[in-house]
């Protein structure tokens, strides 16, 4: 998707379509006054006649546009102003870019960005924009014989109040593209069949990622026998049972001017399909187990996003990938592994692989002296249960790690909720036979999958994501939603402004 922005009044943009935000009040914003003033009252008249209601996300097309020149208009009803918020916004504009990709139109005038929105400047609008069009414009057809025709829309242009606004405009848009561009690429990773993505065809992604990079991201796979050679006798217990060998991946962001800087961490779980292992997993539904890897795609569509938009800040990007299937080789229950930690954990499920891949590679975190950690995992079936599909799970070692991810999921409208990780549940973890189980009963599931990790992040600032419930949707529409690519980006912008206000502190 190209981008521009403008200043002039967009009813005289030539365009395919011009699309208008109007709240319930029938008070016009900006730009929708300029349309409806130069085509003889036309959205008014809409209005006042009752042809257009202008309930959120209601989408009304109106083909011609006598007065404009634009072929077409496009009014979408942003509901009652007092209650305008973000979720009301994003929706609106979702109804918007999904209409906007069923036309014929090569390109499209948006006037989003002047919507009022408590505490959000013409920035956060613009980026929400292009994340929300880029996302719209989303398709999976690789393995559809016959697919639909895509979408036409090339080129969007927004618009902006005055010069100072358009420099606003456009900062927001180029993240909001390169967000866009990461989550897609995070939806099409995760939603991959088991067959076709294996840990070796995630390796193989990110030894692409690197090549395409230009030399900002390197990325080192380890393999079997480096695993081994290392004592990385979790991650490799949990792919034992699969002729597909297990992968530790490791992606190096170096944008940072002094190369010594403390990196931030990102741990994606990378469980490319999830039998449960010999605890296997009831048939229903399995199939959706081949996005038990999005944790893993997570961290590479954020580190697509990084790519976009170039920050200056060190990052790694770390993938821990396997398949768990049953198999004569396979880790049983009751199986005794030594974690790289040098931990002893009875295998008492082997359904519970996610927190055994992931100890290792937090481990394996500790040598880069990381300024935080954050590990993202569709781990448990619990955080389900507990939270639904809105909200990602988020446990912390640190209250500032913490609050710093609270506060990017607001930002990003991909938002955490926070459950404790307090000392009281880490008992339900004891071990007769090894110094820890991988399982901690039916109470707290979520809790004490994060109590496992954190046996493993006792050096550096940590915070687990459990995105069980928010990485895909079942049933009609089933499919990868990208998340938490959005929360994740956010916070890694955050940590670099956050650095660039106190740069002595660092
Ligand atoms: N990948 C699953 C968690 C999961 C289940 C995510 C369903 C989304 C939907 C994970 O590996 C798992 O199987 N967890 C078990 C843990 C249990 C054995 C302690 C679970 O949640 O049932
Ligand atoms: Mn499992
Ligand atoms: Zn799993």
């Amino acid at each position: 998707m190209q981008f521009a922005v403008q200043t002039a009044n967009p009813a005289k943009a030539e365009t395919d379509c011009v699309v208008v935000p109007v709240f319930r009040d029938g008070d016009l914003l900006p730009a929708a006054g300029k349309l409806d003033d130069a085509s003889e009252r036309l959205i008014g008249q809409l209005i006042e006649r009752g042809d257009f209601d202008a309930h959120l996300a209601n989408v009304l097309m109106v083909p011609f546009a006598p007065g404009l020149c634009a072929a077409r208009l496009m009014l979408v009803g942003l509901g009652e102003r007092a209650e305008c918020r973000e979720a009301g916004f994003l929706k609106a504009l979702d109804a918007a870019s999904e209409a906007l990709m069923k036309l014929p139109a090569d390109d499209a005038v948006i006037t989003f960005a002047d919507v009022p929105l408590p505490g959000r400047g013409s920035d956060w609008k613009a980026r929400k924009v292009l994340e929300a069009i880029t996302r719209a414009g989303y398709r999976f057809e690789r393995f559809m014989s016959s697919p639909a025709p895509a979408p036409r829309l090339q080129k969007l242009t927004l618009t902006a109040a005055d010069n100072d606004d358009a420099r606003r405009v456009d900062a927001g848009a180029r993240e909001g593209l390169a967000l866009g561009e990461g989550i897609n690429y995070t939806r099409t990773l995760a939603n991959l069949p088991g067959n076709v993505c294996t840990p070796r065809y995630l390796a193989a992604e990110a030894e692409a990622l690197a090549d395409e990079s230009g030399g900002m991201l390197t990325a080192e796979i380890l393999d079997e026998d480096a695993l081994t050679t290392l004592g990385a006798g979790s991650l490799l217990s949990v792919g034992r049972g699969s002729v597909e060998p297990t992968r530790l991946i490791v992606m190096h962001y170096r944008g940072a001017d002094n190369p010594d800087e403390a990196p931030h961490v990102l741990v994606g779980k990378g469980i490319t399909f999830d039998s449960g292992g010999i605890s296997l997993k009831p048939g229903a539904g399995m199939d959706e187990m081949k996005f038990d890897m999005g944790g893993a795609a997570s961290v590479f569509g954020t580190a697509k996003a990084i790519l976009g938009l170039r920050p200056e800040m060190n990052l790694v990007f770390i993938v821990a990938a396997a398949e768990n299937m049953p198999g004569s080789a396979a880790t049983k229950p009751g199986d005794i592994v030594t974690t790289l930690k040098g931990l002893t954990v009875e295998v008492l499920n082997t359904d519970a692989e996610g927190r055994l891949a992931l100890c290792d590679a937090l481990t394996y975190a500790e040598r880069f002296e990381p300024a935080s950690v954050v590990d993202i995992a569709t781990l448990t079936g619990a955080a389900i249960i507990g939270l639904g599909h809105h909200a990602s799970g988020l446990l912390a070692n640190d209250d500032g790690v913490a609050r710093a991810m609270l506060d990017a999921g607001e930002t990003a409208q991909d938002r955490a909720w926070q459950l404790p990780l307090w000392d009281e549940y880490q008992q339900q973890l004891d071990s007769n036979f090894a110094d820890l189980a991988n399982i901690g009963g039916k109470p707290a599931g979520t809790i004490t999958a994060g109590c496992f990790l954190s046996r493993f992040t006792e050096a550096y600032p940590w915070a687990h994501l459990d995105i069980a419930g928010t990485a895909w949707h079942s049933g009609d529409n089933k499919g990868a939603t990208g998340r938490p690519v959005g929360l994740l980006t956010q916070y890694l912008l955050d940590r670099q402004n956050e650095a660039d206000a106190a740069p002595d502190e660092r």
